[in-house]
């Protein structure tokens, strides 16, 4: 296992991803472990990115609980439905949301949050298992772009759920 990522500087943000998907790849490669494999992914997009908040929730009956994360503390759980993260759940598809002031039951964990991205993630049985929720100080963040590499990234650990 690599013991520091690397992270170029002047890179595109399909070049970053493309730097660091081999990275996250050969990070949680041979373990078996999903809260350990979650907690180096984490880290490594808060670190390679520097966005304000990159985590994960479980579906756990119905609600959503907290998992690994990287940034500022959370809400520890969220309600089917409810916030971006319940919402991309209850629908079992990405949301990008350029402007967290303008999406309607939006949940604020943290007022620097500006725009975010949440990606479902699915059981071998088509079931929603977990979702990957990532937060920016930015405006208008988050493309298509992200939503394949990140939906790529997280979906490495499936077989470990
Ligand atoms: N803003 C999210 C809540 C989770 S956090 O931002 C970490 C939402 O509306 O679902």
């Amino acid at each position: 296992m690599a013991e520091e990522l690397i992270v170029s500087n002047n890179l595109s943000k399909e070049e970053k991803y493309q730097e660091i998907y081999p990275q996250i790849s050969a990070l949680i490669q041979g373990e078996d472990d999903l809260i350990a494999s979650l907690a180096n992914i984490m880290a490594a997009l808060k670190y390679g990115f520097g966005w304000l908040w990159v985590g994960v929730y479980f579906v756990k009956e119905k609600e959503l609980i907290l998992g690994p994360f990287q940034g500022p503390i959370a809400c520890t759980r969220i309600q089917l439905g409810r916030g971006v993260s319940g919402t991309s759940w209850h629908k079992k598809e990405t949301i990008i949301v350029p402007n967290v002031d303008e999406f309607p039951d939006h949940i604020i964990c943290n007022a620097a949050s500006k725009s975010e991205i949440v990606i479902p993630v699915f059981n071998t049985q088509g079931e929603v298992a977990m979702i990957l929720d990532v937060d920016s100080d930015k405006l208008d963040d988050f493309d298509e772009i992200d939503k394949t590499y990140l939906t790529k990234i997280i979906n490495q650990i499936v077989p470990l759920l």
